[in-house]
């Protein structure tokens, strides 16, 4: 089967400077869309782009930080003007940090709720009027397998997830009925500079680590053997934004090789 829906599309991706993002641009591009690339990374949007262009693909780079909602408001009104009406978002900027509950500090609490939850709220909200306006869209937001499985040293990050998720339901369920289709994709561990960052040069046993679990953190293994890729998680979410998934809504698509286990 054959994914269509992306022709002459334009697709906004955030996050698109790296890992998820960047691999979902790529996709897009390759697939026919006209892809707004936003980060807040100058050189991994010139790496996405370049990408992109090398493969004979035509996109736009705008940096932002999602957490400013005048400079989202700004950058989805050029991507518009530069490259005509979003019909496609894929939001995958995020963050991560982890502390205990009892450790974590205030600035790690508000940066994850900052970028991960505001962030959400600012893209989908502003690419939303337009399309509710257009009576067409399609979203996904990358929220993380840790609102399924509630994770240890995962507060702060994970309730910016879950709210996050909360508001992208919500926003969906208000605008099915417009024909505007909202998606959630929650990734397990994914070899992407979010968590390799914290792995250092014991990348080895850190990704072992994840394949095998660890019960003393209440880590169950991954069955698949093997942490995801973030062509994993693009290929997820082009089906989740292309015609083939038309009757697909507000619904959850877990890319975790099996490990959040859930009935
Ligand atoms: N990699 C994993 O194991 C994993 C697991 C679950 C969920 N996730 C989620 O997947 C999404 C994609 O992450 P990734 O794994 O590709 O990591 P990544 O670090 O490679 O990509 C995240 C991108 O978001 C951008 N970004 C960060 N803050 C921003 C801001 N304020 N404004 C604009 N852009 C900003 C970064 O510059 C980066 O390019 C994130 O939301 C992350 O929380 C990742």
């Amino acid at each position: 089967m054959q994914l269509t829906g992306f022709k002459d599309a334009v697709a906004l991706v955030t996050g698109a400077g790296g890992g998820m993002g960047a691999a979902t641009a790529v996709a897009l591009a390759a697939a026919g869309a006209k892809v707004a690339l936003l980060d807040l990374k100058a050189d991994g949007l010139n790496e996405t782009l370049a990408a992109i262009q090398a493969a004979g693909g035509e996109g736009r780079a705008y940096r932002v930080d999602v957490s400013d909602r005048a400079s989202v408001d700004e950058a989805v009104a050029s991507a518009e003007r530069d490259l005509g009406p979003i019909g496609l978002l894929a939001h995958a900027a995020g963050i991560f940090r982890t502390a205990t509950a009892l450790e974590m500090t205030a600035e790690d609490w508000n940066a994850c709720q900052a970028v991960n939850a505001t962030g959400v709220f600012n893209v989908t909200q502003s690419v939303a009027r337009r399309m509710a306006e257009r009576r067409s869209g399609r979203i996904v937001v990358v929220a993380s397998q840790t609102t399924v499985v509630i994770r240890t040293g995962q507060g702060a990050y994970g309730a910016s997830k879950a709210a996050a998720e909360y508001y992208a339901k919500c926003l969906g369920l208000e605008l099915a009925p417009l024909g505007v289709r909202v998606n959630i994709v929650h990734p397990g561990v994914t070899e992407t500079p979010i968590a390799t960052a914290t792995w250092g040069d014991q990348a080895d046993a850190m990704r072992k680590g994840h394949i095998d679990g660890n019960l003393d953190r209440y880590r169950v293994p991954i069955p698949l053997r093997k942490v995801g890729r973030p062509e994993d998680v693009a290929n997820t979410i082009l089906f989740l934004l292309s015609d083939q998934s038309g009757h697909i809504a507000l619904t959850d698509i877990v890319v975790d090789g099996g490990s959040a286990l859930v009935a």
